[in-house]
């Protein structure tokens, strides 16, 4: 099985809401939908982990779907903090099985693989956050071990990307019960991430989590602790592919392309 992950296209019908963003965002983001759809081997299904939309009206919705139509397979996407809940449900509900709400968190499957999707969104704010009742039914999720693999989707990385700037505006809320919950799992688990604006893959509780470019914009690599705001810059965009022949095997493919 192949599986594609991307993030964060921050699409705008009318005018951004984020500075950073490419003019030709559209144009760009429909460049990594054509590479997704006509690699070969055929990608089995899609996951966008947030900030689908840059503002989240109707028409950033309509699109995004419109950007997304050439994939033919199945695609799984959490909102991000860019994202609106009501514009994204609107935009999802007849792919995705989200609950009655407010959040848009939804556990799904394809073949052998469990996709579990967390809301990680507060509006109004950049850092993400789960909830109690969000814990409560991960719990849920988590409560019993299976063999099958399990990707979690979350905008906000819980994870650290060792850059203090971004890391401070990741995964605040409810941070400490999901790492418990995390480490006292014993079944094939992976973390897919978005909102960081750079590629990168870590190992976190023995967890494997991955943050996967943006083509919308991407931060510098600026690791030293007292390094100013990450500023824009021009490298090349990369999502992941990963090829999964078993839960517990594990390839990640980097995968370019020229926007
Ligand atoms: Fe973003």
């Amino acid at each position: 099985m192949l599986i594609a992950h991307t993030s964060d296209f921050h699409i705008f019908a009318d005018a951004p809401e984020t500075s950073l963003v490419r003019s030709d965002i559209v144009e760009a983001t429909r460049k990594v939908v054509a590479d997704i759809a006509n690699f070969s081997p055929r990608i089995d299904a899609v996951m966008i982990t947030g900030d689908l939309a840059d503002g989240g009206s109707a028409d950033d919705y309509a699109l995004v779907k419109d950007i997304l139509s050439p994939i033919k397979v199945p695609i799984f996407a959490v909102p991000g903090n860019h994202d609106a809940r009501m514009g994204f449900r609107a935009a999802f509900e007849d792919r995705l099985p989200f609950g009655p709400g407010p959040k848009l968190d939804y556990e799904t499957s394809i073949a052998d693989l469990r996709i579990i999707a967390l809301d990680t969104l507060i509006e109004g704010e950049v850092p993400g956050g789960l909830d109690d009742g969000q814990i409560d039914w991960l719990a849920e999720r988590l409560a019993e071990t299976t063999e099958r693999l399990t990707l979690i989707l979350m905008h906000h990385p819980a994870f650290p990307s060792t850059i203090k700037t971004l890391d401070q505006m990741a995964l605040l809320g409810g941070h400490s019960k999901f790492e418990t919950l995390i480490t006292q799992y014993r079944g094939p688990l992976r973390i897919l991430s978005g909102h960081i604006h750079r590629p990168y893959q870590t190992l976190w509780n023995g967890v494997w989590c991955a943050v996967s470019g943006g083509p919308s914009f991407q931060h510098a690599l600026k690791m030293a602790h007292d390094a100013p705001e990450p500023s824009n810059l021009d490298e090349p965009f990369a999502y992941f592919i990963h090829r999964i022949e078993e839960a517990a095997a594990m390839t990640v493919h980097t995968r370019y392309v020229v926007l």
